[in-house]
């Protein structure tokens, strides 16, 4: 970096900087790429070079599958409450509730659903073991339905014990999600659980994909443990499949395909902020409300389509009587106005007839209506 220049503004040494990161960012893709293709030795800074359509046609290259990897990154986690259950009249009619929740996170390729308690009892960051007594129960039965679902059909059986909670969640219609493989389906990925059968010390361990037989790993692993394992292509003559474990996020960044979602619990409407499963919490905070700025307007500004360029983005849903109640069961969160917590606070359905929109049914409009910012490809 070149040493600051005090006669000039923060501004243009910043954007200075900026525009030098960005050309040895692309010198060094290029060169990549370049040696990639066999181009071994080629100078990138030679004039040249970087003069001939080769050269632009490597750096569209470049920008197209950067694009891609960074499309293929991208995450949408939602954030429910667990109270919208106990709005529900009977056992039947919370499960459809949670089967609503589960059907529009896969249609809309949400990558973590957290299920938040909005009535602040229970508000115990000591308490680390997720129990039924700690636990609000609402809360617990939605993310064991939401998990449930979410879980491939032929592993539901090992993975559940039975449960109360699951009663009705058999007669739910099902996700249809990629990763629900059916045995005669082909498909590089499938998810499985590590079975009991014994191995070989250190030679690995079976996996139960759903197929006729048990997959062989290179990992030794823990039983029950449930993993994605990339199947390998069998050696000639061989009776046995052989796969690798790999990490779940694997076959979204491979493939492109959707892998389904994970479930969190939080305790409070701040710890849907925090405790985040990615390093940098989320970068693109959404927060929804009939009292937010019209959807409409988003697409009008230009600049605030700027935001569709995020990593991981959260939206967050309330319940019966909204996030402000959220908020103020929440004595972590010292904000007034429940609208400063995200970048920003959206009317999805402006001019609703219905005087409330319910939750299930704000969450489905929600996403159709932001999609165009969220699932943006260029
Ligand atoms: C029954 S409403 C809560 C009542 C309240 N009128 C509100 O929107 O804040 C339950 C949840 O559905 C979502 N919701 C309802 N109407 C909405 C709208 N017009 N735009 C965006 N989200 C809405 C919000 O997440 C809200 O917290």
């Amino acid at each position: 970096m070149p040493p600051v220049d005090i006669k000039k503004s923060w501004k243009e040494v910043n954007k200075e900087r900026k525009a030098i990161r960005k050309n040895w960012k692309e010198k060094k893709l290029l060169k990549t790429l370049g040696l990639k293709k066999g181009f071994e030795g080629i100078d990138v800074n030679s004039e040249e070079i970087n003069n001939t359509e080769f050269i632009e046609k490597l750096k569209n290259d470049v920008e197209q599958s950067e694009k891609t990897v960074k499309k293929k990154l991208r995450t949408i986690s939602i954030a429910v409450p667990g109270s919208i259950l106990e709005n529900a009249q009977s056992v039947e009619l919370k499960t459809y509730v949670a089967g609503q929740i589960a059907r529009a996170a896969c249609i809309y390729n949400i990558d973590e659903v957290i299920v938040f308690n909005d009535k602040g009892e229970g508000n115990d960051n000591k308490v680390k073991v997720l129990t039924e007594k700690n636990k609000n129960r609402a809360c617990l039965q939605l993310a064991r339905i939401l998990q449930y679902l979410e879980c491939p059909q032929y592993l539901r059986r090992h993975i559940f014990p039975i449960h109360n909670d699951l009663q009705y969640a058999g007669l739910l219609n099902p996700l249809d999600a990629p990763h629900h493989l059916r045995q005669q389906d082909e498909f590089p990925f499938r998810e499985g659980i590590v079975s009991g059968v014994p191995i070989k010390k250190k030679h690995g361990s079976y996996v139960n994909v759903g197929l006729n037989k048990d997959v062989r790993v290179d990992k030794v692993l823990t039983p029950k443990l449930r993993v994605t394992v990339k199947l390998l292509q069998s050696k000639d003559g061989s009776k046995i499949q052989y796969g690798t474990v790999v990490p779940p996020s694997q076959p979204k960044l491979e493939l492109g395909v959707y892998w389904g979602y994970t479930v969190r619990l939080a305790d409070s409407l701040s710890e849907v902020f925090m405790n985040t499963p990615y390093k940098n919490g989320y970068d693109l905070t959404v927060g929804t409300s009939d009292k937010g700025f019209s959807v409409d307007k988003l697409f009008d500004n230009k600049e605030d389509n700027k935001q569709k360029d995020y990593k991981h983005c959260l939206i967050v849903f309330g319940g019966v009587d909204g996030l402000e109640t959220a908020l103020e069961c929440d004595d972590k969160l010292s904000v007034d106005d429940v609208s400063l917590l995200f970048d920003m606070y959206v009317n999805t359905c402006p001019k609703q007839g219905s005087r409330t929109i319910r939750t299930e049914e704000a969450i489905l409009i929600s996403l159709a209506e932001l999609r165009k910012l969220l699932f943006n490809d260029s």
